[in-house]
Order: structure tokens, then C-alpha cells, then sequence
């Protein structure tokens, strides 16, 4: 017994220090290394007093029913300065992202809301509203799902004009583009605990009753079923896509739909392509038609892989517990801690045929960790004035391993040439004429492909990302993994005790608001060592890309704000000067949305139930 017994022991040491860096390393990106109280002083306050929250209320109170709370995500239409933020304040029992589905919590709908979409026009000094979802009347052809109105759970959210029109580049000879009659407004819904969700397309108009204060979203359609499930280039891999974050891929429309809900037949006899030949007004016919746009998107595990999500609960911890754990790992997937497969892809919905395709990621994915939900960006490249010809030129991915964290730039390449991405598949086409013949179309789709070239490191895990009109980016995150855990924990503990679903439980110490920090990314190019361009030089970049020249990208990150670790009495003994003073940021942030014109942040929280942020960039701490 002595050689097995010496072998093992040669093992276990093997393990020790083939585990031990690796751990190290691990514990200190997720804060694990930060003595209590490192958090909790002066200097973890950083331009706090420009950050208040979107509300008359004091940020010592809870947001009621008539305010956004608990929300996921925001995303601003430049063109019409609407925000719209995605807000269930179910969440804390009914998540989709960490797979607890407890309570859908409509007993507390009138204390504290019920989940909705709110429109916020960012131009006014006015609040949010929330919108009213609204379906087509009975008698119209396409009929909304029986379950919109009663269970709504909404993750990630997009926006885009209602059609294409708007969103042409012109010429710099002709009139630009109107502001578009209304938005689309493009939601990924989770209406069921053991299915995945779906995409829930609406028409916000702002020409109606009320302008741009209307409160009505009107459903038009849902992307799901079939047409969420991935067809792979590689063909022996498939999905169902259970969607999470979503973005315009402004490419590659749907049909067109009428904006108002019409009797008889969805989809019009006369097309607009028609009666544009008949030589009507273009602007006329955009103002009544919608498109839907192609959507990229990422995808939260399936519920129905019960493996995962008995793995997969929020309350455990996403850090490893014990050194050999990274090296058992290895061995033994029980112990991995490495998000699914799923959770890596990027996959392109295709509204011309209603198929969803997953972009190719040349040279390796993007790393996902367990429990953190897989974000993602798009970019333009700054459009056709920076030499750019595809609205998702750039995607921006938080990558995150065992030990690092990094915002990855992947951008648009034709490694295996064009081709590589394009399909055609056959479509059947509407039978019009009433024929009985089975027409069908053929109709060819393109799926980009990308390439990383940069990566932009960071200290600890990003919990949010938005871009701006120029590709910097800015990011949100907490320094203490276990905090945020602990935090979360708590709240949901508390909202179970008041649901009457968990005797009282909850320790009297409540733990403490973790501390939370915000930075700007941005960048320059270097060519043999020397700046030779920034961010808003677009015509120089726009040259060198045509001319091939390939430059060097060099990104600096700055933390712009930083909220500390509070305790609850910290915070009760605050006067209502001092509460103003000290500012609002949302504890766990899980949304941003960059405003470079007024010069704003906005930031939400999906665990926040103090509402939503509106701060102001300070002129000497951020590139703007
Ligand atoms: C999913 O759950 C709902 C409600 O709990 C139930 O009515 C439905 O039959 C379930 N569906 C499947 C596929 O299990
Ligand atoms: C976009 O530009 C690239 C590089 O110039 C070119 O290879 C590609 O064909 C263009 N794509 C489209 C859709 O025009
Ligand atoms: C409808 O009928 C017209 C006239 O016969 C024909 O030219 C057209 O191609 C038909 N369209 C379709 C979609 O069948
Ligand atoms: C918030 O602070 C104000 C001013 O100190 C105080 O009057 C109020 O009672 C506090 N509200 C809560 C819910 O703690």
C-alpha cells in the first residue's frame, strides 16, 4: 500500500500548487481579499452628488407602484430622446435569469407594482410613465397570446423606429430624415416558469393622443417556437434560444405590417413596394407601415435542462468555495463553475424569414461565468461617415473566466469571406392572388461573423455595459461578489416573509449594501507608438480603414463613480440634506444607457427597489 499511498500524496501536492495561484486569483477578482470597512469610507464616495434618483423621492425610500422599480434594463432612442426601461418588481421570486421561479407575486402588485414597461421622454423634465400593453381588438386577423396580459416578465429590452425609413443615412444633398411617428419597442418576455421566453414586439406612437406621453404599447407580434431555434452553420449543433439581452440588427427587415391593427388580412394585398412604384410618397407610406428589424441576442440556459438549473441557483455562491476546486474542475464538471455553452453564443434572429442563425466567433468565445448573465453591446463603427456599411459593425461581450474579467471588442471580419455567412432559404409567399398555387420565395440571409481584436481588463466582474454614438463604453460593477450575493439573498428572504411563503427568518442585522462602481472606456489609436487618432476623429479613421491601414487600439478606463458598502443605520441616520448630498446609484447595477447629447447616465438595477439613476457626467472626469 506504500506506492498507490505515495502517488496520492504527490497528487494532492500536485493539486496544491497547480490550484493554489489560480484561486488566489479567483478570490481577489470577485473581491473576496477586501477587508471589511475597505469599502466603506471616504474615498469609496466619487461624484455621488451628481447621481440622483428619477424621482421626488428621497433615495431612503422604496419606490412605490407609480414608479419604475426593479429594473433590468434601459435603452434610449437617439432619435427621439425616448428611454424605455424593462422593470419587474416580481423579481426577487421570479427570475429567469438565476432559474427561481418561487412566486409570480401578484398579491403585491398594488404595494409594489406590477412588471411593466416604462416610457420616459428624456428631453422633458418630466418622469417615466408606465405603458399600458394593449392588443389587437378582437376582430383583427393576428391575435395576441392569451398569456400577455396576465403574465409579463420582461429581461432585455431594444428600440428602433417603426421603419427603416428613419434610419437611412442620406446624402448630404437631401433633406435628413423626420423623426419617426412611432417606435418599436422589442422585449424579451418570460412568461413561463418551464419554458423558454420569448420576444414580444410593440408599437409605441408618438403622433397620437397624448404625443410622446402616450401610455398604450400595442402588441404586434411574438418571436418564438420555431423561429427561436438556432439552425447552426456548424450543423450537428442546435438551440432554443431562451432570449436574455437583446439588440437592433438594423438589417434584413421582416415583411411589412400595417402600423394600425386591420381587419380581415395581417399582411396587406397592396405592398408597400406597390405603391411606392405607383409613385407615392415615401415618408406617407413609412409613417404607415412597420418593419421589424433583425435582432441579435443572447440566450439564458433552457429551463427544461433541470440539470442546470438545480446547478444554477442564485443562492449559490458564484465563487469557488475551496483552492483544489479550479483543479477538480478540470477533472470533474461537477465542480465546474464555467456557464453552459449557450450562455457564449451570440445568435442573429432573421426577421426577413423568421429564423434565428448564431454568429460565428472566430478564434475562441467569449469566457461566461456561472450566475453572471451573458451582456453584450452593438456598434455601428460610426456609420457610413466612419467607412462603416453594417449597423453591428462592433460587439462589445463582457468575457469573464476564473480568474479574469475583460470587455472584449469583437468586431465584423470576413475571415472565410462573405459567403461563408450567407443562406438562402425558401420562404412560402402569401398567395395573394387566391391562386391555390403554393408559391414560395427564395430570400437569402446574411450572419456576420467576428473577429476579436481588443480587450479592455478589468478588476472585478461587469454586471452592465452600454456604448456610446463612438464605441467608448461605460460599465457598472461591484467590487464584492459575496456582498451582492448576500444582498440579494437577503431582500429575497424578506420578500418570501412577505409573500407568507418562509416563516420569519431573517437575521435583524440586514448585511450591507454592497458598494458599486462605474467607468468610462475610451480609446486612442497608435501607429508606431505614436496618438495619430481618438474617438471622434471619424474621417481619419474612416481613410485609414478604406486605405486597409490597420491601427493599434489602446483603451484607458476611468472609474467615473463609486458608491460605498452601507450599512442600514448608516443610511436611516441621514438627514434629508445629507441623503441629497450623498446621491443614488442602484446597489446591484444591471443596466446603462449613455445620453451623450444632455450629457446623462441613466442606470437601473434589476434587484433595485429604490428605483432607477440619473446622473450627470462631471465635465472634468469623463471624455465627452
Ligand atoms: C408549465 O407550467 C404551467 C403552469 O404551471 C402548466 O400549466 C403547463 O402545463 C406547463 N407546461 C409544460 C410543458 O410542462
Ligand atoms: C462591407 O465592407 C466590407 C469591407 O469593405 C466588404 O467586404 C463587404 O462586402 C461589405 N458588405 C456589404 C454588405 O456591403
Ligand atoms: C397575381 O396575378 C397576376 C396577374 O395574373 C400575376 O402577374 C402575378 O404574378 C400574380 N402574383 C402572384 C403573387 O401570384
Ligand atoms: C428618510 O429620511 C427622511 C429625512 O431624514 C426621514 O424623515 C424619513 O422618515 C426617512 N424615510 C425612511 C423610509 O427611512
Amino acid at each position: 500500500m506504500l506506492i498507490p499511498l505515495a502517488i496520492s500524496s504527490v497528487a494532492a501536492a500536485l493539486v496544491a500548487v497547480t490550484s493554489y495561484i489560480p484561486y488566489q486569483s479567483h478570490l481577489k477578482l470577485h473581491g473576496a481579499h477586501l477587508n471589511p470597512g475597505t469599502l466603506a469610507t471616504q474615498d469609496q464616495y466619487l461624484n455621488l452628488q451628481h447621481c440622483e434618483p428619477v424621482s421626488p423621492r428621497l433615495p431612503n425610500q422604496s419606490a412605490g407602484p407609480a414608479e419604475p422599480s426593479f429594473c433590468e434594463d434601459v435603452v434610449l432612442d437617439s432619435r427621439t430622446g425616448m428611454a424605455y426601461l424593462s422593470c419587474d418588481p416580481t423579481r426577487l421570486t421570479w427570475d429567469a435569469r438565476a432559474g427561481i421561479f418561487e412566486d409570480s407575486g401578484a398579491t403585491l402588485h398594488d404595494e409594489i407594482g406590477a412588471p411593466a414597461i416604462w416610457a420616459w421622454d428624456t428631453t422633458q423634465n418630466r418622469l417615466p410613465r408606465r405603458l399600458f400593453i394593449s392588443s389587437p381588438p378582437p376582430w383583427a386577423k393576428v391575435q395576441a397570446p392569451a398569456d400577455l396580459q396576465s403574465t409579463f416578465h420582461p429581461l432585455g429590452i431594444a428600440v428602433t423606429a417603426s421603419n427603416p425609413y428613419y434610419l437611412d443615412e442620406v446624402e448630404p444633398d437631401q433633406d435628413s430624415r423626420p423623426a419617426p411617428p412611432a417606435n418599436l419597442v422589442l422585449v424579451a418576455n418570460h412568461p413561463y416558469a418551464n419554458q423558454t421566453g420569448v420576444v414580444d414586439v410593440f408599437v409605441h406612437d408618438l403622433d397620437k393622443v397624448g404625443g410622446k406621453d402616450n401610455a398604450v404599447l400595442r402588441w404586434i407580434k411574438r418571436i418564438e417556437g420555431e423561429a427561436l431555434q438556432a439552425r447552426l452553420i456548424d450543423p450537428d449543433e442546435a438551440y432554443t434560444v431562451n432570449p436574455f439581452r437583446i439588440a437592433v440588427y438594423a438589417e434584413q427587415y421582416s415583411e411589412s405590417i400595417p402600423r394600425d391593427y386591420t381587419k380581415g388580412s395581417h399582411i396587406s394585398t397592396a405592398t408597400p413596394q406597390d405603391l411606392v412604384s405607383i409613385e407615392q410618397d415615401p415618408a406617407k407610406l413609412a409613417a404607415s407601415w412597420v418593419r421589424v428589424p433583425s435582432l441579435f441576442v443572447t440566450s439564458l440556459p433552457d429551463p427544461a435542462l433541470r440539470d442546470y438549473a438545480a446547478k444554477n441557483d442564485a443562492r449559490r455562491s458564484a465563487l469557488y468555495d475551496a483552492f483544489w476546486k479550479p483543479f477538480a474542475a478540470v477533472l470533474f464538471p461537477s465542480h465546474a463553475k464555467e456557464a453552459p455553452d449557450r450562455l457564449r453564443k451570440i445568435f442573429v434572429y432573421h426577421a426577413s424569414v423568421g429564423k434565428t442563425l448564431m454568429s460565428r466567433f472566430d478564434g475562441g468565445e467569449p469566457a461566461q461565468w456561472d450566475t453572471f448573465p451573458p451582456l453584450f453591446q452593438t456598434w455601428d463603427g460610426n456609420g457610413k461617415k466612419g467607412g462603416s456599411n453594417s449597423s453591428v459593425a462592433t460587439i462589445f461581450v463582457p468575457s469573464l473566466s476564473s480568474d479574469t474579467a475583460k470587455v472584449q471588442e469583437w468586431e465584423q471580419h470576413w475571415v472565410r469571406g462573405v459567403a461563408g455567412g450567407i443562406r438562402e432559404h425558401v420562404i412560402a409567399a402569401p398567395d395573394i392572388n387566391n391562386s391555390g398555387n403554393d408559391l414560395k420565395h427564395l430570400i437569402k440571409t446574411y450572419t456576420p461573423s467576428f473577429v476579436n481584436f481588443f480587450s479592455s481588463e478589468r478588476e472585478y466582474p461587469i454586471r452592465a455595459l452600454a456604448v456610446d454614438n463612438m464605441g467608448r463604453f461605460w460599465t457598472a460593477g461591484n467590487p464584492q461578489t459575496t456582498a451582492v450575493e448576500n444582498w440579494i439573498s437577503h431582500q429575497r428572504t424578506k420578500r418570501l416573509e412577505k409573500l407568507g411563503l418562509v416563516v420569519s427568518v431573517t437575521p435583524t442585522d440586514a448585511p450591507v449594501r454592497p458598494a458599486a462602481n462605474i467607468e468610462q472606456t475610451t480609446f486612442v489609436y497608435r501607429h508606431f507608438g505614436s496618438v495619430i487618432a481618438h474617438p471622434w476623429d471619424f474621417e481619419k479613421l474612416a481613410t485609414m480603414k478604406k486605405r486597409g491601414i490597420w491601427l493599434k487600439k489602446e483603451y484607458h478606463t476611468f472609474t467615473v463613480f463609486k458608491s460605498p458598502d452601507e450599512a442600514l443605520t448608516q443610511v436611516q441616520a441621514r438627514t434629508k440634506d445629507q441623503l441629497i448630498e450623498k446621491g443614488f446609484l442602484p446597489t446591484v447595477p444591471t443596466g446603462l444607457a449613455i445620453d451623450t447629447a444632455s450629457g446623462h447616465l441613466y442606470v437601473t438595477g434589476a434587484y433595485e427597489e429604490r428605483g432607477i439613476a440619473r446622473c450627470k457626467l462631471p465635465h472634468d472626469w469623463v471624455e465627452a
